[in-house]
């Protein structure tokens, strides 16, 4: 059912110093920043060829990786994205087999204008995973 690595994302306290970083100290191809205020982040991509880096820095209240960064205040990784075909029957089949899914069920649009949802750390070895329909 999961095809390839989409991004590996990780969650920053500083999104330009970041970028410098994987820019700069690292060599990599970075994108312009991109704020996603219905997601609570900016994000940059970093392009590394087989697949993506994804730096997250909180935007606005209630930013969704406020608190992961409270925990983590240097940043760390957050999630990892894998691609389904179908994200509806993706979904169906992991409820069935007990996973959670979170926040209502329903797929958002992600960073990429594509439907993504993320399944509980918890059900999947302590690692927080984002699904895009690609
Ligand atoms: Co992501």
């Amino acid at each position: 059912m999961i095809g390839r690595l989409n991004h590996v994302a990780l969650a920053v306290p500083d999104l330009a110093a970041a970028t410098a970083l994987y820019r700069d100290t690292l060599g990599g191809d970075v994108s312009a920043p991109q704020a996603l205020p219905e997601h609570g982040v900016s994000v940059v991509f970093v392009d590394v060829g087989n697949t993506k880096i994804e730096l997250l820095e909180p935007l606005g209240e209630n930013s969704p990786i406020a608190a992961f960064l409270a925990k983590n205040p240097s940043g760390g990784m957050h999630h990892v994205c894998y691609e389904v075909d179908h994200i509806l029957a993706a979904r169906d089949r992991l409820k069935a087999s007990g996973a959670r899914v979170i926040g209502d069920g329903n797929p958002k649009t992600g960073a990429h204008g594509k439907p993504v949802l993320f399944l509980h750390p918890k059900d999947f070895c302590g690692t927080l995973i984002e699904l895009e329909q690609v």
